[in-house]
């Protein structure tokens, strides 16, 4: 039986059908809520609004499950690699060994990028955040790539698509090693999607480089943690700037825009910064005081979800992650020992408990970055190098919709109303 809920609003009540999903919460259908009574719905921060329909990605939040196309964050992280993830996502199932083949051969011949946009790096300052490098580069790929600018033929987006998730890791590790002053290292397609950036990143002409696999494996698990996460904040933009019509790298670099803030993909930068301010388990209790209190603006950063409010998942395998890290390059952080503290007082901390504040992805995944040797300046980059991978999918989607219209949220005025206009010379 179809499900409707019924809305008396100043006049007679109606019924709006309640739409049901694969799983997860009914959803109501308020699309004529306008036109049948004139008031829009007010929702800030889109915390209880849904803007589309995917078959991408399910997050059930309260209990800390993510799942894309149904198999399990856990299952994905710990069995697959970040390429079938990729593969997953962008095209709706795990691949064959044929497909995966193609795919990662495919996504291998795209992996350089022009030459003169090589160039568009030296016009930075050389002490710019890699984000910012990351912006502008990727909007200028729209500037280069004209014959896959066309988002009516899906042999074109297909092929932005496979430049997009190729391109982001070469233009990452450029933005790094221009910001150290190192020459630009060029991709080599023999080695793996992730073997290649971090070869791209570390190498320097004057070495043999030969990529750790254990560091390939662990970096290759953080990209899988990252690839998706259903509407988020970035995702939201990436698609808001697609319904116009936009071109997929211009969508692409509004999404990095978006990521780039403290609150979202910043996050991963700012909680081993606060970790490392920390420093020593002693001064823990003094950080949690600061988060409780109400007058001081300091958040503990890598925690707090909007959606998880059990524990994220992903933080979960990040967890484990670094320990194997730790393990495999018999390595030691202090830092870790604070975070491990510092995520067993909050959890035992009323303040916590009641708001149902939980360690994130960004918790743990600073702290095996930092060990592989990435500045905290690239952690957000490398969030978005992977990520591209879920806008990508998401971009796809929302074009294929035929429900897709133009993004165009609604809102509550409360300036003034209409008053005659006083010329300069009488205000
Ligand atoms: N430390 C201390 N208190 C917190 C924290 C935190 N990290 N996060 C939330 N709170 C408190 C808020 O002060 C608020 O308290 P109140 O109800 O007394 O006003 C309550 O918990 C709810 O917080 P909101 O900000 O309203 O929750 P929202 O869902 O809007 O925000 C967010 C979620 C932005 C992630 C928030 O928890 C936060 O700022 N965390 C730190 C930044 C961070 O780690 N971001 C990464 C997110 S994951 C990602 O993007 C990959």
């Amino acid at each position: 039986m179809t499900k409707t809920a019924t809305l008396a609003l100043g006049g007679p009540a109606q019924d709006y059908a309640v739409l049901e999903g694969s799983i997860g919460p009914d959803v109501l259908d308020i699309r004529k809520l306008y036109a049948r009574t004139g008031a829009f719905t007010f929702d800030p921060g889109f915390t209880s609004t849904a803007a589309c329909e995917s078959g991408i990605t399910y997050i059930d939040g309260d209990q800390g499950v993510l799942l894309h196309r149904g198999y399990s964050i856990e299952d994905l992280a710990r069995d697959s690699s970040f390429m079938e993830v990729a593969y997953l996502l962008t095209e709706g199932e795990l691949p064959t060994h044929e497909e995966l083949a193609t795919f990662k051969y495919t996504i291998s011949r795209h992996t350089m990028v022009h030459e003169q946009l090589m160039q568009f790096f030296r016009g930075f300052r050389r002490d710019a955040h890699p984000m910012a490098i990351m912006c502008g580069v990727v909007g200028a790929l729209s500037a280069f790539y004209h014959d896959s600018t066309d988002i009516d033929d899906p042999k074109q987006r297909m092929i932005a698509s496979h430049r997009l998730i190729a391109k982001m890791p070469t233009i990452a590790a450029l933005a790094y090693k221009y910001s150290i002053g190192q020459p630009f290292i060029y991709p080599d397609n023999s080695l793996s999607y992730t073997g290649n950036f971090l070869r791209m990143t570390f190498a320097v002409p004057a070495e043999p480089y030969v990529v750790n696999p254990v560091v390939e494996r662990a970096l290759d698990r953080i990209f899988i943690l990252h690839a998706d996460h259903e509407q988020n904040a970035s995702t939201s933009t990436v698609r808001l700037a697609g319904s116009s019509g936009a071109n997929p790298f211009a969508c692409i670099a509004a999404g990095i825009a978006c990521l780039w803030g403290p609150a979202h993909g910043g996050a991963n930068e700012a909680a081993l910064n606060m970790l490392r301010e920390i420093g020593t388990p002693d001064k823990i209790p003094h950080y949690i005081a600061r988060a409780k209190d109400k007058d001081d603006s300091f958040r503990l950063m890598g925690f707090g979800h909007r959606v998880y409010k059990n524990y994220d998942p992903r933080a979960t395998v990040m967890q484990q992650t670094v320990r194997e890290v730790f393990k495999e390059m018999n390595v030691t952080d202090p830092i870790f020992d604070v975070a491990l503290q510092l995520e067993e007082m909050a959890l035992n901390d009323p303040y916590f408990i009641e708001k149902k504040l939980f360690p994130n992805v960004d918790f743990y995944s600073g702290i095996i970055l930092s060990a592989i040797g990435f500045p905290t300046s690239m952690f957000t980059a490398l969030f978005a190098l992977a990520r591209t991978v879920g806008w990508v999918a998401q971009w796809n989607e929302m074009i294929g919709d035929p429900e897709q219209k133009i993004g165009r949220p609604r809102q509550l005025y409360t300036g003034a109303p209409q008053r005659p206009f006083v010329p300069l010379d009488k205000r």
